[in-house]
């Protein structure tokens, strides 16, 4: 990895923007100067500029409580307002607001005005269900118009959103119900996922279902359910909804509440270095703010002509921010697309981006490099000319895919902004502006206007240009998570005692900074890996995997993956019985579909090598490093501080 690392960074290749696109282009070099000048000011103003507020901010920043930040607080808002009704009243409502696509094929174009009756609508049979401020509504949704409608009708109450992944399992969904306290749940009977319908309802039913342990509480009361895949559900008629029948019945008459800056918008759990999800929090004022900002700015957006594409799923940040929030609150056009990109054909994006006429698309590297492994005669079958910018996401993305995106999919000619940030920042943090950036394959570049980021040693040292170290954010920032859901202690600890005296955040990313200043990330330095741009936790998986009866010790490492960046490999002591009565193959097998169960599809691993043992120091601690190296098929590194040294060699001739 390291001597990967050194080559990516004598990258010298650099691309300019245009002529053409600078002279279009709305980003201004005035917003680095304005906000080097007066950082706190230069906030000020982006939120004056980008969100309505029903009563106005008297103050920028409050951070008298470190780590605990209040933007805006004395300002009030209403967030679903500012993505709908303030563009209807502004004689935007014929506007399209979603040009979306189903998986097989259907398709609908809703409105400015159609979206906001809608949520109008919504949020009246929300409020009948009891929903009020500060309640928390699961969602649990595939990629369709409701997933959207859904988020803004909790937005607009001031109740708390918290939307989890359609893949993940009944047990994943039950925790986060439970840790969440969600009073409704939202999901549909199923939807559509590689040419079937992949059902969703009886994971609810699952989650909700068999509570006998102590302090399992049941928190939900209804379920609103989509009719989206046809297919049978079970019904419980004091519980379950339809969505059809409640509401178009309801009345489209809603008018929204401000509510204070600070109110909780969503939970979005992700995964920690521990077993346990983190409910990370987020609030009004700042996070919309920040989300409306980036995506005018490094997006280059203008909302009249372009037509926005952002391949998240609303399951994870991305599709927070640049699918529901961002777009909406810049009043952009989006499409919204259901399925997976190589279904029923494998150039069903580059379809989509033909008959859209997409300008703007932003997606991860592992897509890309799955793409390029299929070769450019694909997206070469469709016209792909409207595109004029390109974003990438999630994971670094190596110059090689930079290089085929840019020249394959962008014709030669359309920038490409790398854009670096997490669930617990909100919004983009590091990118560069396409308007004025030169831009430079594998490297996210520079922090955006208003955002400090350093590049430390381990005691909170700058290392300077040429070095290596740890990413810091050494300044607040709007849309920073307030904290864990629950649980203020751990939200301490995880982000801020690391540089405790600096006052800095701790990102877990180790990061290096070129000769130019410019920033290249280079993975997470804890136990948290990155498997096509998903955060799993090594933990949470080794958990799963002990759960299992045959299951004696495990140890679970991210290792480089060509095409999803990392891949899940498993080392597992197997129970003498298990051992006796199955095959390895067998038991293999067995424990990579438990995994899919336990957490879901994408935390299944892709090798489980079963071991008679797992190297450890004298401790007791296992050293994953030297399962990393077998797993990546290097040289197993030093194994001195072993308690046997001989391990290894046993290990890597199983694995062999
Ligand atoms: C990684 C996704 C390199 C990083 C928005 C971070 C990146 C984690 C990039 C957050 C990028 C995200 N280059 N690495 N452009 N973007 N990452 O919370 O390790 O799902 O800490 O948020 O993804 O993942 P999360």
């Amino acid at each position: 990895m390291s001597s990967q690392i050194d080559h990516l960074l004598d990258e010298s290749r650099s691309f300019p923007p245009s002529e053409e696109f600078t002279a279009q282009s709305i980003d201004d070099p005035a917003l680095y100067e304005r906000a080097a000048a007066d950082r706190e000011g230069f906030w000020g103003d982006q939120a004056r500029e980008n969100i309505t507020w029903h009563k106005p901010f008297s103050r920028v920043l409050d951070w008298s409580n470190p780590p605990f930040a209040k933007w805006f607080d004395d300002g009030k808002l209403n967030v679903a307002y500012n993505c709908l009704d303030r563009h209807v009243e502004a004689g935007l409502g014929d506007r399209v607001a979603l040009l979306w696509e189903g998986e097989p094929g259907d398709e609908r174009r809703i409105t400015y005005a159609e979206l906001t009756e809608e949520v109008k609508r919504a949020a009246n049979v929300l409020t009948d269900l009891g929903i009020g401020q500060g309640d928390r509504v699961a969602i649990y949704l595939p990629m369709i118009p409701e997933a959207i409608v859904s988020m803004l009708a909790v937005a607009r109450l001031g109740a708390i959103h918290s939307v989890v992944f359609g893949g993940f399992s009944a047990d994943s969904l039950r925790s986060r119900i439970d840790d969440a306290g969600a009073k409704v749940v939202i999901t549909a009977d199923g939807g559509y996922r590689k040419g079937k319908v992949s059902a969703l309802k009886p994971a609810v039913d699952q989650a909700l279902a068999d509570r006998n342990g102590e302090g399992e509480q049941q928190t939900v009361e209804h379920v609103l359910v989509v009719k989206r895949g046809g297919n049978d559900v079970d019904w419980n008629d004091e519980r379950d909804i339809w969505w059809h029948d409640a509401v178009p019945a309801a009345s489209a008459e809603h008018e929204a509440q401000a509510f204070p800056s600070e109110n909780p918008l969503f939970i979005l759990y992700t995964s920690g270095t521990t077993g346990k999800p983190k409910g990370i929090l987020h609030t009004s004022g700042g996070y919309l703010t920040q989300a409306a900002y980036t995506h005018k700015y490094v997006f280059d957006l203008h909302p009249e002509t372009d037509v926005f594409w952002c391949t998240a799923d609303i399951g994870w940040v991305t599709g927070h921010s640049y699918v529901t929030y961002g777009p909406l609150a810049n009043g952009a056009t989006q499409v919204l697309f259901e399925g997976t990109p190589d279904s029923p054909h494998p150039g069903r994006w580059w379809e989509l981006v033909q008959k859209y006429g997409v300008t703007i698309l932003y997606t991860a590297p592992t897509a890309i490099r799955s793409f390029m492994k299929l070769g450019r005669q694909i997206p070469q079958k469709f016209d792909l000319s409207s595109l004029r910018l390109l974003g990438s996401v999630g994971e670094p993305i190596n110059p090689e895919a930079w290089m085929w995106y840019r020249e394959v999919i962008g014709a030669g000619k359309t920038p490409i902004v790398d854009t670096w940030w997490q669930t617990e920042t909100g919004a983009i943090m590091v990118s560069p502006l396409p308007g004025i950036t030169a831009t430079k394959p594998g490297s996210a570049q520079v922090p955006i206007p208003g955002i400090s980021i350093d590049v430390t040693d381990d005691d909170g040292n700058e290392v300077g240009n040429g070095n290596g170290g740890l990413l810091v954010i050494t300044e607040p920032w709007p849309s920073m998570l307030r904290g864990i859901w629950g649980d203020p202690e751990r939200f301490k600890e995880t982000y801020w005692e690391k540089f405790e005296d600096q006052g800095y955040y701790f990102a877990g990313d180790g990061a290096r900074l070129d000769e130019d200043g410019d920033l290249w990330l280079l993975g997470r330095v804890d136990d948290v890996m990155n498997v096509s741009g998903h955060r799993l936790s090594t933990t949470e998986i080794e958990s799963s995997l002990v759960a299992h009866e045959a299951t004696a010790e495990a140890a679970v490492v991210g290792a480089s993956d060509e095409t999803t960046g990392q891949a899940v490999v498993a080392f597992v002591i197997i129970k003498q019985s298990y051992l006796d009565a199955h095959s390895p193959e067998g038991l293999t097998a067995l424990l990579r579909s438990w995994v899919g169960e336990q957490i879901g599809p994408i935390a299944r691993p892709r090798d489980v090598y079963i071991v008679p043992e797992l190297p450890k120091t004298r401790s007791g601690k296992i050293m994953r490093r030297l399962l990393r190296d077998v797993a990546e098929g290097r040289e197993v590194g030093d194994v001195t501080t072993l308690a046997d040294t001989l391990v290894m060699s046993t290990i890597s001739s199983q694995v062999k």
